[in-house]
């Protein structure tokens, strides 16, 4: 290598270990967005010191902010369970997941599909398994403090009859149960996230054989230490609900964790809040009602780490990535909604406008307090989707 290009990598990386480090100086917070400035890496400040929490963030403020993390990522702001789901197609959540260890108490890759109910004997498909990370993940833990790894199972497009002789067939579930418990052993898993519920009910197929089928799936899971968390919907005031206090009070003996999906409470055909924090407190009451009851530790309440891009064409959901990008192209301010305490703004586009609600520092924080006070634990969607300050926050 040429004697001064090695001089300009050492400048490039004298100046990015000084800039990571120290939180923004105002001379530079007065140079408004003219470019792009998102620096990410640790600082020696939380959010909470660099008055980040505030109910009306400033645009330049996300910008530059939103990549940086207090260094001291063992400190915990929050006691209860903490669950992160990492998908494939957004990988960055591996990182996450070593970065935050020590933030989070057990991670969810969404891994593992059980596509065919009729097959004659089930194999876990375990190609999308990352062994080095798994590894990185284990040398990370220590005495104190171990996250576990509960990979996602997915019972997908289960036909109605499949359902029911999985239920009859005591021999072919004992066999599934096997499959999962040499993966886990293989695999070091902890246990596992059975995605499970929403499936089944709708394939109109009896609830009783339902909750009779997944008791008998984790008292075997249970019976060789894996922990089973089971992802349930949440209640909706339009219908009746697809999971009920009910269906909680039978299988709360059995499962470890509720996985409750406390989010996309509004959709493209009706643009607005994520999660508005009075249903999620309804949602958590609906369950276990009596604030005293200790089976609220059991309920991880779901949090957003994405957000929606709403406009008359429709839009989808968005990414921090893509957030910052709106962010960016955005001149107005960012506006509070105090009725589902989340925040949003409106971007003018040419067509017409499109309206934006994604997380921040302080909608998250009140929903942080929320599990506090009711006592439940957290479940994020999904480690890559968010933006590095908000772990700050657990
Ligand atoms: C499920 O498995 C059965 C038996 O192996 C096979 O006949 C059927 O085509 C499979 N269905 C799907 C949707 O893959
Ligand atoms: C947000 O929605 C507007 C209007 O549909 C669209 O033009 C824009 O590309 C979207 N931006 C992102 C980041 O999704």
């Amino acid at each position: 290598m040429k004697y001064w290009s090695l001089i300009v990598i050492v400048l490039l990386m004298v100046g990015l270990t000084l800039s990571t480090l120290s939180p923004p100086k105002d001379k530079q917070r007065k140079d408004k967005g003219k470019k792009k400035d998102n620096q990410k890496g640790p600082v020696d400040q939380s959010v909470f010191d660099r008055g980040l929490v505030v109910k009306d963030p400033k645009n330049i403020d996300i910008l530059r902010e939103s990549g940086l993390y207090h260094q001291d990522t063992n400190h915990r702001n929050f006691d209860g369970e903490v669950l992160g789901y990492i998908t494939p197609w957004n990988s960055g959540g591996l990182e996450v997941a070593k970065t935050f260890h020590g933030k989070l108490t057990s991670v969810s890759p969404t891994w593992l599909t059980l596509p065919n109910g009729s097959i004659k004997e089930f194999k876990i498909a375990t190609h999308d398994v990352q062994e080095k990370w798994l590894k990185d993940i284990r040398t990370a833990n220590d005495a104190i403090h171990q996250l576990k790894v509960l990979p996602r199972l997915l019972f997908e497009n289960w036909k109605p009859k499949e359902i029911i002789n999985l239920h009859k067939n005591e021999a072919r579930r004992a066999q599934l149960v096997q499959a999962l418990i040499e993966t886990a052993k293989k695999h070091k898993f902890h246990g596992y996230v059975l995605e499970i519920w929403i499936g089944f009910y709708y394939s109109g197929v009896d609830t009783r054989i339902i909750i009779d089928l997944i008791k008998s799936l984790s008292e075997e899971l249970k019976k060789n230490n894996l922990q089973v968390v089971l992802v349930i919907p949440p209640s909706r005031s339009s219908e009746t609900d697809v999971f009920s206090q009910t269906h909680f009070d039978l299988l709360s003996p059995i499962v470890d964790y509720f996985s409750l999906m406390t989010y996309d409470y509004s959709s493209v055909q009706r643009p607005g809040p994520n999660s508005p924090l009075d249903w999620a407190r309804k949602c958590i009451e609906k369950l276990v009602p009596n604030d005293d009851d200790p089976r609220r530790q059991q309920i991880l309440m779901g949090l957003n780490f994405y957000g929606y891009n709403y406009s008359l064409e429709g839009g989808g959901a968005i990414l921090g990535s893509q957030y910052l990008e709106l962010v960016e192209s955005h001149k107005g301010k960012i506006k509070w909604d105090d009725g589902s305490k989340e925040h949003y703004f409106e971007v003018k586009t040419k067509v017409g406008s499109s309206f934006v609600f994604y997380p921040t520092l302080f909608s998250l924080q009140q929903r942080i307090q929320l599990a506090k006070d009711m006592g439940t634990g957290i479940s994020i969607w999904e480690l890559g989707q968010g933006l590095n300050y908000f772990y700050d926050l657990l």
